[in-house]
C-alpha cells in the first residue's frame, strides 16, 4: 500500500524543514511547471484527468471547481485554504500542517498558479498554535528559496500567502462562513449561488480548498492525473487520510487508497477493538455523517458506496463504538455539538437545534414520552434542506442515524426510565449548553 500524503513525514529523521522536503523530492513538481511551461489549463485538465476529489468533506472534483475560475486575468482571484478542521473526530490535516508543512505550500502555489490567483489565505482553526507556527516557518523558508513572493523561480509569477487565524467557531469551515470570518466579519454562510468561484472573498472569484486536497496537487504534477487515477476505486481515486478515533485499539491517522474496507481500516490497521469488546456502531465520516453497524464492515471507502449504504465520507473521521455504548447517549453528546455551534442565521436551524436536544436530553434522562420519538423525526424532517448551509443536514444526521438502527435503545429509555446500559456517571457529564 504505496502512502502519498505520509511517505515522507514516515522516513526516518524527516523534520519539517524545507532541507527535509527537499531531499525528498520536495518542490520539483513546481519547478517542472515553469521549466516545462505548463499552462494553468494544462494543470486543470491534469487535475481533472487524476479524478481528486474535495477532502473537506464535500467530495467534490477538484479540477472542476478550478475550471469555473473565470480566466480574466484582470481579475483578482483568491485561493483560500481550509484549515479550519472542526469536524468532531477529524484530526488528519493537523497533522499535515504540523509535519510537512511544505509539502501543502507546494501545492497552494501550483494551485494558486492554475487558477491566477496572486494572494493564498491559509485559515487555520485557532487552536493550532503548533500548525500556525510550522507553516509560518515555511512559508519564510520557502521565500528565501524563491518558492513564494515575487517572480517565483524567475517565471514572472507572484505569489503571496498569508496565515489567518480562526477562532474555533466550528461553523467556520463551510465555505463562504470562512469567506465572511477572512473578511472579518462574523463567520456566517452566505446564500448560494452566487458560489465563491464568481463572488468569493472581497467578492472575487475564488477557490477554497481543504489542506489534504491541495497536499496531493505537487504529486499529480509529478506522477500525472492518470497514475493518481489508477489509485483507488471507481470515482474515489487517489488515497485517503482517516482519522481513526474511539473504541479501537490503534487509534490515529491512517493513508489508505479509496476503497479499502471498513473491517481493513478498523480491524486491521487499527487492530481491533479494545477490551475483547464487541464492535456496535461506526461513525463513518465526522460527526455529520449518519451511522453505520456491524452490517456495514464490508462497505468500501468510496464516496459512492458509502452514500449508497445511507451515509457520507464526509471529513474522513471514523469514529468506532463498542457494544457498551449508549446510542441515545452518543446522539445527546453530538446533539450538544450542534446545539451550540449553531451560527443562528436561519430559523430551522437556530430554534431546531436546541430543540432537538432538549428532547434527546429528556429522552436519556428517563423523561421522554413515545411521542417524542415521532416528534424528534417530524422536527428533522423540517431542519434537514431547509437551512442555508449544510450544517443543517448534519445536525439531524446523529438522530436519525440512530432511530434507524438502535431505536430500541430509546424505547427502552422512554419505558424503563433508565438506561440499558449502566452509564451514570457519564449521564452527568451533559448539561445544557
Ligand atoms: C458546517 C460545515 C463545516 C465544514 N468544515 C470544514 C472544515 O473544517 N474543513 C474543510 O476543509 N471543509 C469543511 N467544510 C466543507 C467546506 O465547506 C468546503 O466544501 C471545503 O473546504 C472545500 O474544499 P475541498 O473541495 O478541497 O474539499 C465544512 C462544511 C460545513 C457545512
Ligand atoms: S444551517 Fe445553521 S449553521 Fe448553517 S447557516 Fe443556518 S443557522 Fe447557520
Amino acid at each position: 500500500m504505496e502512502q502519498i500524503l505520509f511517505k515522507n513525514m514516515a522516513s526516518p529523521g524527516y523534520t519539517p524543514k524545507i532541507s527535509s522536503y527537499i531531499a525528498m523530492g520536495g518542490y520539483e513538481a513546481l519547478q517542472k511547471v515553469f521549466s516545462e511551461k505548463i499552462t494553468s489549463d494544462q494543470l486543470i485538465e491534469m487535475v481533472k484527468k487524476s479524478g481528486l476529489r474535495g477532502r473537506g468533506g464535500a467530495g467534490f472534483p477538484t479540477g472542476t471547481k478550478w475550471s469555473f475560475i473565470p480566466k480574466n486575468p484582470a481579475l483578482t482571484k483568491y485561493l483560500c485554504i481550509n484549515a479550519d478542521e472542526g469536524e468532531p473526530g477529524t484530526f488528519k490535516d493537523r497533522q499535515l500542517m504540523e509535519k510537512d508543512p511544505h509539502q501543502m505550500l507546494e501545492g497552494i502555489v501550483i494551485s494558486a498558479y492554475a487558477i491566477g490567483a496572486h494572494t493564498a489565505y491559509i485559515y487555520v482553526r485557532g487552536e493550532l498554535d503548533l500548525a500556525m507556527k510550522t507553516i509560518e516557518e515555511a512559508i519564510e523558508e520557502a521565500r528565501k528559496k524563491g518558492f513564494v513572493g515575487k517572480n517565483i523561480l524567475s517565471s514572472g509569477f507572484d505569489l503571496e500567502v498569508y496565515v489567518h487565524p480562526g477562532a474555533g467557531a466550528y461553523i467556520c469551515g463551510e465555505e463562504t462562513a470562512l469567506l465572511e470570518s477572512l473578511e472579518g466579519k462574523r463567520g456566517k454562510p452566505r446564500f448560494k449561488p452566487p458560489f465563491p468561484a464568481n463572488f468569493g472573498l472581497y467578492g472575487k472569484p475564488t477557490v477554497v480548498n481543504n489542506v489534504e486536497t491541495l497536499s496531493n496537487i505537487p504529486y499529480i504534477v509529478n506522477r500525472g492525473g492518470e497514475w493518481f487515477a489508477s489509485i483507488g476505486v471507481g470515482k474515489s481515486t487517489g488515497t485517503r487520510l482517516f482519522s481513526l478515533s474511539g473504541h479501537v485499539k490503534k487509534p490515529g491517522n491512517y493513508e489508505v487508497p479509496l476503497g479499502t474496507t471498513f473491517r481493513q481500516l478498523i480491524f486491521d490497521l487499527g487492530g481491533g477493538i479494545i477490551n475483547g469488546k464487541k464492535l456496535k456502531a461506526i461513525i463513518p465520516g465526522g460527526a455529520s455523517a449518519s451511522f453505520f453497524t456491524e452490517e456495514h464492515l464490508d462497505v468500501k471507502l468510496d464516496f459512492e458506496e458509502v452514500a449508497k449504504a445511507g451515509s457520507m465520507l464526509g471529513s474522513g473521521a471514523v469514529t468506532v463504538m463498542d457494544e457498551e455504548t449508549c446510542m441515545v447517549w452518543a446522539a445527546l453528546n453530538l446533539m450538544h455539538f450542534f446545539s451550540h455551534e449553531s451560527c443562528g442565521k436561519c430559523t430551522p436551524c437556530r430554534e431546531g437545534a436546541p430543540w432537538l436536544y432538549k428532547i434527546m436530553h429528556r429522552i436519556e434522562h428517563g423523561e421522554g414520552k413515545m411521542e417524542d420519538l415521532d416528534l424528534l423525526v417530524s422536527l428533522c424532517g423540517n431542519i434537514a434542506g431547509k437551512t442555508v448551509c449544510a450544517f443543517g443536514e448534519a445536525e439531524v444526521a446523529p438522530i436519525l442515524g440512530t432511530l434507524k438502527y438502535f431505536r430500541q435503545e430509546y424505547e427502552y429509555h422512554i419505558r424503563e426510565k433508565s438506561c440499558p446500559i449502566n452509564h451514570s456517571e457519564r449521564l452527568a457529564t451533559i448539561g445544557f449548553p
